[in-house]
């Protein structure tokens, strides 16, 4: 375990402790205690220090590899939990094993789509990626990323009381605000396709980075799951689950699923794009998960790429 584990568990019962009890703690000395602490205030934990005593404001459980492989049961994947990483979509591309799960309590450099920033403060919300080799081609995988968001807001639904929308491609969104995120990423190789499939979901967060420039919410806001570790269980059963039924549980899944989560149906939208924007009215996806807007001109069709949708 280390040394942040370690500190974080003892503080856990949101308890004033001295700092001569902390350096007391297997394998701990003053020195990596004082850097341990200055580690957790870069993250921004809020840790109090008051005299020679710390108090952790607002403990929460930590994510355990045990806790989520018990309550995955049979047949879960090999997981890669760490403290902090720059991103897990990262590492797994940079350790791509098919089946491989890698999360983290902490991204010092999340992703988002479209080059954009994914805030990831620690110990609060859910950072997970998983890699899958798709043999045999392309086909049929068109609608992959469209699909990992709406299993993702399935297997969420149960922690969640209002429900989960989402926005084309993958956006989840709780009453207007958002819940999560998803980043898929893929090489082709030959024949087969190595996917890093990854996904933020906002689960214990009070407050967001001034870089976060949209309305925000998280499950514990909506009277659901605050165990990270069920919950992760939960998505990566979701998503082991989409990839093996693949392709055609990725069709499948998008006929049935996606038209009663699909935010933009019925609804006046603009698509934008390099070429300028569209306006129009959301008319569902098509086979191969691209979105259809019925505008002035007849019906247009969106890929996923460099696209944003704004729902009126
Ligand atoms: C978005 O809505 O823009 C997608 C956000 C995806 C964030 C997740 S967090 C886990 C994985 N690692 C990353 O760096 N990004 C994804």
């Amino acid at each position: 375990m280390s040394a942040i584990n370690s500190i974080l568990e003892r503080l856990s019962d949101g308890q004033a402790h001295s700092l001569r009890e902390l350096e007391a703690l297997p394998g701990m000395e003053a020195t990596v205690l004082a850097a341990s602490l200055d580690t957790l205030a870069a993250w921004s934990v809020e840790i109090e220090r008051v005299g020679d005593r710390v108090r952790w404001r607002s403990p929460r459980p930590l994510l355990s590899e045990a806790a989520i492989r018990s309550h995955f049961g049979a047949g879960c994947p090999e997981v890669d939990l760490r403290l902090s990483v720059d991103s897990t979509n990262q590492r797994l591309r940079e350790r791509f094993a098919h089946g491989r799960v890698c999360l983290a309590e902490h991204q010092s450099a999340g992703r988002g789509r479209r080059g954009r920033v994914w805030a990831s403060p620690a110990f609060a919300n859910l950072y997970l990626s998983v890699g899958w080799r798709f043999s045999g081609g392309l086909e049929g995988l068109s609608g992959l990323s469209l699909a990992v968001g709406l299993a993702a807001a399935e297997a969420l639904q149960s922690f969640c009381e209002p429900p989960i929308g989402v926005k084309w491609p993958n956006d989840l969104y709780v009453e207007g605000r958002k819940l999560g995120g998803v980043l898929v990423e893929t090489v082709a190789r030959g024949d087969d396709l190595n996917v890093v499939a990854g996904l933020g979901v906002n689960v214990l967060m009070e407050q967001a980075s001034p870089e976060v420039d949209q309305p925000w919410t998280t499950l514990a806001r909506h009277g659901g799951e605050r165990d990270r570790n069920r919950i992760a269980a939960a998505l990566l059963r979701a998503l082991t689950s989409l990839f093996r039924a693949a392709p055609a549980g990725i069709a499948t899944l998008l006929e049935t699923a996606w038209p009663t989560r699909d935010l933009s149906l019925g609804r006046a939208v603009t698509v934008f794009t390099e070429e300028g924007r569209s306006e129009g009215i959301g008319s569902g996806i098509d086979e191969q998960g691209r979105l259809l807007v019925a505008t002035a001109g007849g019906t247009r069709r969106f890929q996923v790429g460099d696209v944003s949708l704004r729902l009126a």
